[in-house]
């Protein structure tokens, strides 16, 4: 069965430190709660360092598959990791991160975005989306337009299992075209 999980904290019930269908919740220790660093099952990965100088080719497959695991999805079980590089190269990752109040859910794609903009990157050059199963998990709509926000039409995004095989490659121009970015803002 698949696992719906939650952040693994230490104060918080046993109902919330566990997965609730028997994988544990990978803890604090196994993996650091750092935006800059995270540990996947194929090795250490730092965020921080640029594409050329410490990332194979399956770094964000690497990392997308392991934040999943982290994803906080009690009400849906529906586990999504999301990696993707800047144009510098360094990585971030999210995962999704759902609430009581339903609608207040926060989709994976979107929490590597924000990781991405506090840290001062600016532009997406590759993500990387991981949901569970053999069917792709596509962004969302509004993870679409999210993503349209810093990337551009030929943005690649792959779509992965959790066992790394790429079930689905597409742009962002396929997903989204025709799409309004911030160029129309200017245009008026
Ligand atoms: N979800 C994502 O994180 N990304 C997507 O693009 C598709 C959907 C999450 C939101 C929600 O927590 C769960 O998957 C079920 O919709």
């Amino acid at each position: 069965m698949v696992g719906s999980c939650s952040a693994g904290e230490e104060g918080q019930s046993s109902m919330y430190r566990e997965y609730r269908h028997g994988a544990p919740v990978p803890s604090s220790r196994s993996l650091p709660c750092c935006s800059f660093a995270i540990r996947s099952d194929r090795g250490f990965i730092r965020q921080d360092k640029p594409r050329e100088a410490a990332m194979s080719d399956d770094t964000l497959i690497d990392a997308a598959i392991a934040v999943r695991t982290r994803a906080y999805a009690p009400y849906s079980r529906f586990l999504v990791g999301a990696a993707l590089h800047d144009a510098d190269g360094h990585l971030f990752i999210g995962c999704n991160t759902e609430n009581a109040a339903y609608p207040e859910g926060i989709c994976a794609e979107g929490g590597a975005i924000s990781a991405m903009v506090a840290a001062g990157g600016r532009r997406i050059a590759d993500l990387v989306i991981c949901g569970g199963g053999d069917r792709p998990c596509a962004p969302c709509g509004g993870c679409r337009q999210k993503i349209r926000e810093f990337g551009a039409p030929g943005l690649r995004i792959r779509m992965v299992n959790p066992s790394g095989d790429v079930l689905l490659v597409r742009t962002l121009a396929e997903l989204l075209p025709d799409a309004f970015g911030p160029e129309d803002l200017g245009a008026a």
